[in-house]
């Protein structure tokens, strides 16, 4: 796999994920041994942060970028990408700290990639993609956000808010890093729309998504709200990456 793909960089975000690190480290670990991992955590006042250290002393494929303050999981990803494409990783993971993710779906995304694709997405809402244990309100916001963002960007994709993807290094590069401006969540839907705008490949592989069992969500009235307003000005603006529309 490695000799195909290159050098693989798993980037799992991390605020307050003291019980759910160290199994999902574990677990990726064995899915998928090749891969390196890169933990990016805000500070967690729960130690998370040390947590990441101790696996980090243990395992030389496992990395920790710690960062001051909590700034939000656009802000921690475009930490982590910058941090992997410095080291020269040709190929960067999205992962969630908290098993909703399962690494052990990383190869068939890795496949779609391998058959061309420059952004593999994880996606719950292509046939085949499940959500496991969401509360309604949940699997409604998310539905009902993905049809908003369809309907103002006009971009192809059903779950453009998911945080289970693969970015090739050079997909990265093409769309610019530098001037993302999204810190919340909308900032999936953000890069989702510059690799579109960009003319890249997209291709979404249906997951089974599995609700946390530890720990809390740090989706907020903030997060919704940023998305919200971001994806309402993209559509009448154009912004980001004034590429035309796609089609
Ligand atoms: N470093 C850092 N800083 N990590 C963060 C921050 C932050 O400010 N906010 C969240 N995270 C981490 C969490 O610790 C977790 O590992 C991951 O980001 C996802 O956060 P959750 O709070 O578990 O997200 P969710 O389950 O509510 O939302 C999921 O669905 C969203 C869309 O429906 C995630 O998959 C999101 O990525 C996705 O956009
Ligand atoms: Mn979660």
């Amino acid at each position: 796999m490695e000799r195909m793909l290159g050098r693989v960089l798993v980037i799992v975000p991390t605020y307050n994920e003291r019980d759910n690190l160290p199994q999902i480290a574990a677990r990726l670990r064995a899915a998928v041994p090749e891969v390196h991992l890169l933990v990016v955590d805000d500070a967690s006042p729960d130690g998370t942060g040390e947590i990441a250290d101790a696996l980090a002393a243990g395992d030389d494929h496992v990395h920790v970028l710690h960062r001051e303050a909590k700034q939000g999981l656009g802000a921690a990803y475009i930490a982590g990408f910058r941090w992997g494409l410095r080291e020269g990783y040709d190929v960067l993971v999205e992962m969630d700290a908290d098993g909703s993710h399962q690494p052990e779906e990383l190869p068939r995304l890795f496949d779609a990639l391998l058959d061309g694709a420059d952004l593999v997405i994880g996606s719950r809402w292509v046939p085949g993609g499940k959500v496991v244990n969401w509360p309604g309100s949940r699997e409604f916001l998310s539905r009902g956000a993905n049809l908003y963002t369809r309907m103002m960007l006009g971009v192809p994709v059903r779950d453009a808010t998911a945080g289970f993807r693969v970015y090739r290094a050079g997909t990265l590069e093409k769309i610019g890093l530098d001037d993302v401006e999204s810190q919340g969540y909308c900032f999936q839907v953000d890069l989702t729309l510059r690799t579109v705008r960009n003319r890249l490949r997209v291709t979404e592989v249906p997951i089974t998504f599995v609700d946390r069992t530890a720990g809390q969500s740090k989706m907020s009235r903030n997060v919704v709200a940023e998305a919200l307003w971001r994806v309402t000005v993209w559509g009448v603006t154009g912004l980001p990456g004034r590429f035309g529309r796609p089609r």
